[in-house]
């Protein structure tokens, strides 16, 4: 079971947008999915149609209070599970049983141990914080979000600081870096790309993903791209980005060929 969690340092930079149109993709191509909607902003629970308030989130299982099969929706498009995220998330290391938990961290790759799916992604919040560590933890795999603006381009390196930390205890496997928002003719295209390159050598996505304003419509009618503009720029760059996740997601990972390789 792989299990990638969508990461940045830095808002809007796609992660949900990311998270929600592969995760409906890798789902249409038979593989069963499940979303974890990681982030007490609830975007991603919102962008499949589901009312954040209505739901028990990942904070109720991480505090003891359901099962993790008691928070799964089934099927939430075909295919796809989905764990909706609340505004309990946020804080949550400080509330409850999870205050005293020396080991809080590893509860969220504990708790989706016994799940049986292909592919897990993990949505985060655009911090540095108490959840993304854990979603870094529980990953298998690492996919990193930026988009080609300078202050997202700074955040990749903290980020990878706070990646190369971690994943010296907890190895896994950086898939790679994506830029969306991509414009084509940016002036500055050539600097962003040599800063990618310096912070995560070798890492940089081929696929980038287009600015499509498919994507944010998509979100509000609560559906994946592909089912709602399926000729927009949008759903051929997901696809491509998908099939090149595929082929470069990890395989019976080992700690010698994992950490950030
Ligand atoms: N390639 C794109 N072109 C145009 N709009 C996009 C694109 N990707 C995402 N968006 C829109 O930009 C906004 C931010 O995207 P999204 O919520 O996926 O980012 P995020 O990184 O998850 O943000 P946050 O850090 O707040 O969680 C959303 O309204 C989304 O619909
Ligand atoms: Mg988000």
């Amino acid at each position: 079971m792989n299990i990638i969690s969508v990461c940045s340092f830095k808002g809007g930079t796609a992660k949900t947008s990311i998270a929600l149109n592969l995760g409906a993709l890798l789902a249409k191509e038979n593989n069963r999915v499940l979303v974890v909607d990681f982030d007490a902003q609830a975007n991603l629970t919102a962008g499949l149609n589901f009312d954040p308030d209505n739901y028990d989130s990942m904070a109720a299982v991480l505090q003891d209070r359901k099962k993790i099969s008691d928070v799964i929706l089934k099927n939430v498009i075909d295919g796809l599970d989905l764990i909706p995220a609340d505004t309990w998330l946020e804080r949550v290391e400080v509330t409850g049983s999870l205050a005293s938990d020396r080991y809080s961290h590893e509860k969220l790759k504990k708790s989706l141990e016994p799940l049986d799916y292909d592919i897990i992604i993990i949505d985060t919040p655009p911090s540095l914080c108490w959840l993304t560590e854990s979603a870094l933890i529980a990953a298998t795999d690492v996919l990193v979000c930026t988009t080609p603006e300078f202050y997202s381009i700074k955040g990749l390196q903290r980020l990878s600081y706070f990646m190369h930390y971690i994943a010296e205890r907890h190895p896994f496997h950086l898939i790679g870096v994506i830029i969306s928002f991509w414009n084509m003719r940016g002036k500055h295209n050539k600097d962003f790309i040599k800063v990618i390159e310096q912070t995560f050598p070798g890492k940089l996505l081929q696929t980038k993903v287009r600015r499509d304003i498919a994507i944010s419509e998509a979100a509000i009618l609560g559906k994946p791209v592909f089912q709602v503009r399926p000729k927009s720029r949008a759903t051929e760059d997901f696809q491509n980005l998908n099939r090149e996740i595929l082929t470069k997601m990890s395989s019976g990972l080992t700690p010698e060929k994992a950490c950030l390789n």
